[in-house]
């Protein structure tokens, strides 16, 4: 196949672009194509149903661009429709769960924190990768209900997410956590607020990193990296405003390309 062709990503929203810097930082001579589907956010609190036609619909759209890969930069979408994905799409794809092992096997005070959509913490993937790795230690699992609207509004700094994030961090905080696991990847962009709340102690965990490296060994084991080092085309279509968008990307705007368009 196309070593040439794009990376494509996508997730429900903005939030999936934090996943797609850590890609480009691992991978900076890949094309990619990064759909935010923003006018369907959040898919946290939809039926695993329609997480799955929704899912569909973005890799379609992906495929028809003639992207090699699939990375699902969504915790929901992948835990709730990955498998579908896999049985349906002949092409590589790379899903993001929580980095639930990793804070499992480094907690000293044997006490974990997550933050994930419904979604994701009622899907039964993420149920078992929880009694896998979490059978000696105590989880506060809490839904972020709310947090994603705020995040695609760009309210990072808002009085209504420091309200939310308190109280939500509440439990976490009374049950001695060590390590938070962000299990949605919108919010790697509210880690500063986040750490202005916790405790010092406490180190927060993402799995964007996991998901490039993963990427890149797939791509590598299927003989499908970019043979060119070149400057990539980066490329970023929403179904809605651009601005949030832009704005998530401004470290990097002079590179990309971002567009409204429907898909
Ligand atoms: N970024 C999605 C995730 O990782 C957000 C889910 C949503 O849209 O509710 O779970």
């Amino acid at each position: 196949m196309k070593t040439a062709a794009p990376i494509g990503i996508f997730d429900s929203g903005v939030g999936g672009t934090s996943i797609w810097k850590e890609i480009h930082q691992l991978l900076p001579h890949e094309d990619t194509i990064y759909l935010a589907d923003s006018a369907n956010a959040p898919y946290g609190n939809r039926s695993q149903e329609e997480i799955v036609a929704l899912s569909i619909k973005n890799t379609e759209a992906l495929l028809a661009m003639g992207c090699k890969i699939i990375v699902v930069a969504c915790n929901t979408a992948t835990t709730n429709a990955i498998d579908m994905l896999r049985n349906n799409f002949d092409i590589p794809i790379i899903g993001i769960e929580p980095a639930i092992k990793p804070a499992a096997l480094q907690t000293h005070n044997k006490s974990i924190g997550i933050l994930a959509t419904k979604g994701t913490l009622s899907s039964a993937l993420f149920h078992k990768t929880s009694e896998t790795f979490t059978k000696d230690i105590s989880v506060v699992e809490i839904v972020g209900e709310g947090l994603v609207p705020l995040i695609e509004k760009g309210a990072l700094d808002s009085p209504e997410m420091q309200q939310l994030l308190k109280t939500y961090t509440a439990p976490m905080i009374a049950a001695n956590i060590d390590y938070l696991v962000l299990g949605c990847s919108h919010y790697p962009y509210i880690i500063p607020q986040l750490q202005e709340i916790l405790p010092t102690s406490v180190t927060i965990i993402d799995s964007g990193e996991a998901v490039a490296k993963h990427t890149k060994k797939m791509l590598d084991e299927k003989g499908l990296l970019s043979a060119e080092k070149k400057t990539p085309k980066l490329v970023f279509y929403t179904n809605t405003d651009t601005a949030i968008l832009a704005f998530l990307l401004k470290d990097v705007e002079s590179e990309i390309h971002i567009e409204e368009r429907k898909f």
